[in-house]
């Protein structure tokens, strides 16, 4: 491998779509590259190397990688030497069928394949096209967790599980990212006491479906006892995790919101919909009334916790009725914030092949109707937080460049005056004025 490491490296262009997994894949890709000599740009036109990491989730996710590639075919014309990949979920989809269609297109890799990519690159620079997208769902898979690269920032994502086996009728995240596995709890310890060890105070685990940590696993920790090891470490001022299934909220991660106070008060639980006829069609294994029981139960535990949410709008067969029972679900919630999508059709999906798909008119005008009852909650709750004190991790300077700004334990976004140096410490923040997508303060 060592003849090709050239003396002034290559340039990696990388362009991450997608969720915190495609993120944290595309740190591992970063790092995977420098040893074969590639060195990330940020120009396009700089780039030997350009690499999409990509997301499937709905139809216009897929669309955008197809739109993306079709911008290369320009630059590869212009320069032949240029080596185009594609990674992420639409390429565990496709496959193959990618190099077929693209035809500029020079390498193809899987979710479970980033470690080959150094070998596609080296037969791409040898004229050769090559796909490799295998599942691997034996113990070998769990080499292939990413490691976060040293960046010493102060907020830090840590991947503890991948893939899922709910199989929501909607969703193609189980026939793209494979079986759930999780990482081995002493890795996982071991990697957050080398991130606060460079900087890191808050910690954010994640998974599609985090709580079912280490289920699997005979003899693993269960996710509860995960939280409790890491919040003890000296050092971690903040742990957050994502994402949660609300089947799989457990009594034990109920009591981790009541007894530790570094564990943030924010919580994303998807609810999907407000409807028992539509939730038992999306094959979500709980009903209204116990995702309410359970958000009830987190409050007892944890007061001032903020949830947020993501609703599908629009599956097939959800009439008016059941529509309403989703309208109604975010007044009882009360969700802070709300991530809302229009049912897309995916490949592979069971829901694919239900009857009665709605319009697109339909769907559309029942989500513009959601987002309104949405930011008028929204906007409710965060004027409700004008005069109270918040804790907030002072996360660097703000966009404008004259003040400080951070995050609440719930997550909202903090802008207060103040001295650079106070910099990574968590302070206390007095609201005073609440904005459509942050909060202004003063230190306390
Ligand atoms: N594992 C996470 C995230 C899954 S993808 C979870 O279970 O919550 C993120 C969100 O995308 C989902 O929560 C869902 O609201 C939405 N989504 C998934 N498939 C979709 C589809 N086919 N059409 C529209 N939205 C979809
Ligand atoms: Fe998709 Fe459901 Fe798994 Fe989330 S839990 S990734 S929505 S199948
Ligand atoms: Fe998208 Fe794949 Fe994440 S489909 S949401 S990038 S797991």
């Amino acid at each position: 491998m060592t003849e090709i490491v050239t003396a002034t490296p290559k340039g990696l262009y990388l362009e991450t779509f997608g969720c915190q997994m495609n993120v944290s894949d595309s740190e591992k890709i970063v790092s995977l590259m420098s040893e074969l000599g590639y060195r990330r740009v940020t120009d396009p036109a700089l780039a030997d190397l350009i690499l999409l990491n990509t997301c499937s989730v709905r139809a216009k996710a897929e669309s955008k990688v197809y739109d993306y590639l079709g911008r290369l075919r320009l630059r590869k014309l212009k320069n032949s030497r240029l080596i185009i990949g594609v990674g992420g979920c639409v390429a565990q989809q496709e496959g193959e069928r990618l190099l077929k269609r693209v035809p500029y297109l020079d390498l193809v890799f899987g979710t479970h394949t980033l470690h080959l990519l150094p070998d596609l690159v080296l037969a791409a620079q040898r004229g050769e096209r090559r796909s490799s997208t295998d599942f691997i769902e034996t113990e070998t898979r769990l080499n292939l967790f990413p490691q976060a690269a040293d960046t010493g920032e102060l907020t830090r994502f840590v991947t503890i599980m991948q893939g899922c086996d709910n199989f929501c009728t909607y969703c193609i995240v189980p026939y793209v990212r494979g079986r759930e596995i999780s990482r081995r709890s002493g890795e996982i310890l071991g990697e957050i006491r080398e991130m606060v060890g460079r900087g890191a105070r808050e910690i954010t685990l994640l998974g599609q479906n985090v709580n079912s940590y280490g289920v699997k696993s005979p003899g693993e920790l269960h996710f509860a006892d995960l939280l409790r090891e890491i919040a003890a470490m000296a050092g971690i001022e903040r742990l957050r995790f994502t994402t949660s299934h609300p089947r799989d909220i457990s009594p034990e991660l109920i009591a981790c919101f009541a007894d530790l106070p570094k564990l943030c008060g924010h919580l994303h639980l998807p609810a999907q919909s407000g409807s028992d006829a539509i939730l038992d069609r999306m094959n979500r294994g709980y009903s209204r009334t116990e995702y309410l029981a359970t958000v009830a139960a987190l409050r007892r535990a944890r007061p001032a916790l903020a949830v947020t949410g993501d609703i599908i709008v629009g599956f097939p067969g959800e009439s008016e009725v059941d529509f309403q029972e989703t309208l109604s679900l975010l007044d009882e919630v009360r969700y802070v914030d709300l991530f809302s999508f229009v049912y897309s059709e995916r490949p592979e999906t069971a829901a694919a092949g239900f009857p009665d798909h709605l319009s697109r008119g339909v769907k559309q005008q029942r989500l513009e109707r959601l987002q309104l009852r949405q930011r008028e909650i929204t906007q409710e709750i965060c004027h409700g937080l004008v005069g109270t004190v918040q804790r907030v991790l002072l996360e660097g300077v703000s966009r404008r460049g004259d003040q400080l700004t951070g995050r609440t334990d719930a997550n909202r976004i903090v802008n207060v005056a103040g001295d650079p140096g106070l910099i990574g410490q968590v302070v206390d923040v007095v609201i005073s004025s609440s904005h459509p997508n942050s909060l202004l303060g003063e230190l306390l």
